[in-house]
């Protein structure tokens, strides 16, 4: 056995190249071509149903089909600091092109797309917290839509739990004090 001081290493080598060739045979696909549903995923216009039963893990109605429907949501995430930080970025994110960093539509887009001030008594007390879930949901007649994709939809940017992290930071800080995007934001 004249190799073997060759071989044994040589096969030691091989033998941790094996999972690579396997996870590379054109039948262990295993879970990556499986249907899947995305939530609030629509179908040929409609907003898929979930299956009888199942519940959305932050334990809200979350299928409502317009924001009509949206109206009477309650707000199932509590108004934290942290709720408050998360719903900062993304506002800044999503929201600030169109009704600017103070939420006050003083951006230079907002006068020529008629983006509203969310600071107003009308933003802040007269429309229920589910209505601007909807709104961010299903868009208005010029606002983008962040939670519905497919056909007719937008883009399904934003989760559930994050339009409503959008909705406590809109309600609670937007009007109190103005954003400054500072690098922790980012
Ligand atoms: C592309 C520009 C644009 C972006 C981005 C945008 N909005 Fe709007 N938003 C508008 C316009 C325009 C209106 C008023 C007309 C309408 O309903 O489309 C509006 C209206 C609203 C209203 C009032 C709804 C009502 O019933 O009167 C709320 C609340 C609102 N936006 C919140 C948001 C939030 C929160 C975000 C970020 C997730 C956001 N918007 C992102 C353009 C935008």
């Amino acid at each position: 056995m004249r190799f073997n001081g060759r071989l044994i290493p040589a096969l030691f080598v091989l033998s941790l190249l094996v999972p690579t060739v396997v996870f590379a045979w054109p039948w262990s696909t295993d879970m990556m071509n499986q249907p899947s549903v995305k939530p609030q995923e629509t179908y040929k216009g409609k907003i898929f149903s979930f299956p009888a039963r199942s519940i959305p893990t932050i334990g809200v109605l979350t299928t409502v089909a317009n924001r009509d429907e949206a109206k009477s949501l309650q707000n199932p995430i509590a108004v934290t600091e942290g709720s408050i930080k998360i719903g900062k970025r993304l506002f800044i994110i999503y929201c600030s092109a169109c009704h600017g960093l103070s939420g006050k539509a003083d951006s230079p887009v907002s006068p020529k797309i008629g983006a509203i001030d969310l600071t107003t008594e009308y933003v802040q007390k007269d429309l229920t917290e589910g209505w601007l879930f909807g709104t961010i949901t299903f868009g208005g007649a010029i606002m983008p839509a962040y939670g519905i994709s497919g056909e007719g939809g937008g883009s399904n940017d934003l989760s559930v739990e994050e339009r409503w992290h959008v909705v406590n930071y809109v309600r609670n800080q937007l009007a109190k004090q103005p954003v400054v995007a500072s690098k922790a934001d980012k």
